[in-house]
């Protein structure tokens, strides 16, 4: 097994579990009430890529597969043990960056209540404090106010813009860069957050 998989982690409400093909039901339903919602957010195949969208079950079992050898953690995010959504961490390199990419989303039902940005903090913390990851980033499309301000909330630094950089709802569309070191949170990401919210008070 992988360092830090499989992994469960929590505060208050707020959880994370790995992503299991059982989830096929509840994610169909969840997905299928927030198409419009989701889909100017959500990957896609380019041009050429010859194939149709994997179904959940094929991509949850390549995500399991994945996460043992190290190289992701798919996990489903849940508020009251249901689930509402999704944090995954993918594209881990080791050697001498031990960084990693990570994107989420949330069931409209349950947005606006801070659910996400705690979410990734832990699994952030988690990722610097048992993964042994130095850094995360985050890609997020200028026009996604509301994912800009999960960063915001969670003190990422813009590093940049990267023109056309993942193709998302049929086109490549440009993205702007967060990351976060180790470094810049020693005491932890989530202990950071919570203070900079609560003295927003
Ligand atoms: C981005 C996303 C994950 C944020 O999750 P969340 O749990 O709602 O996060 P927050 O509660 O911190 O809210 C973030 C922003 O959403 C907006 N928001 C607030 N209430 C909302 C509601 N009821 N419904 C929709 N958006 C709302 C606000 O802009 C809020 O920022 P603010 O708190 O500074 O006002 C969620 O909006 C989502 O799933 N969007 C679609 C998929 C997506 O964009 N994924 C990220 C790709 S980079």
């Amino acid at each position: 097994m992988a360092q830090g998989w499989p992994a469960q982690l929590a505060y208050g409400r707020i959880g994370l579990r790995p992503i299991s093909v059982r989830d096929a039901p509840v994610w169909r339903q969840i997905r299928a009430r927030n198409r419009a919602w989701l889909t100017p957010w959500e990957a896609t195949l380019p041009p050429g890529a010859g194939q149709r969208p994997p179904s959940f079950r094929v991509t949850a079992r390549d995500l399991r597969r994945q996460a043992r050898a190290g190289r992701g953690l798919p996990f489903v995010m849940t508020y009251d043990g249901r689930m509402v959504g999704q944090v995954t961490v993918s594209g881990i390199a080791w050697g001498s960056s031990r960084s990693a990419n990570l994107g989420y989303w949330i069931d409209n039902a349950c947005a606006g209540r801070g659910i996400t940005p705690t979410a990734v903090a832990l699994v952030i913390d988690h990722c610097f404090t048992v993964v042994g990851l130095h850094r995360m980033e985050v890609a997020i499309r200028p026009e996604n106010t509301a994912s800009l301000a999960v960063v915001a909330k969670l003190g990422l630094r813009q590093e940049g813009a990267a023109p056309r950089y993942l193709h998302i709802d049929g086109d490549w569309r440009d993205h702007l860069l967060f990351a976060i070191t180790r470094e810049e949170v020693p005491s932890g990401l989530l202990v950071r957050a919570l203070e900079s919210l609560q003295s927003q008070d």
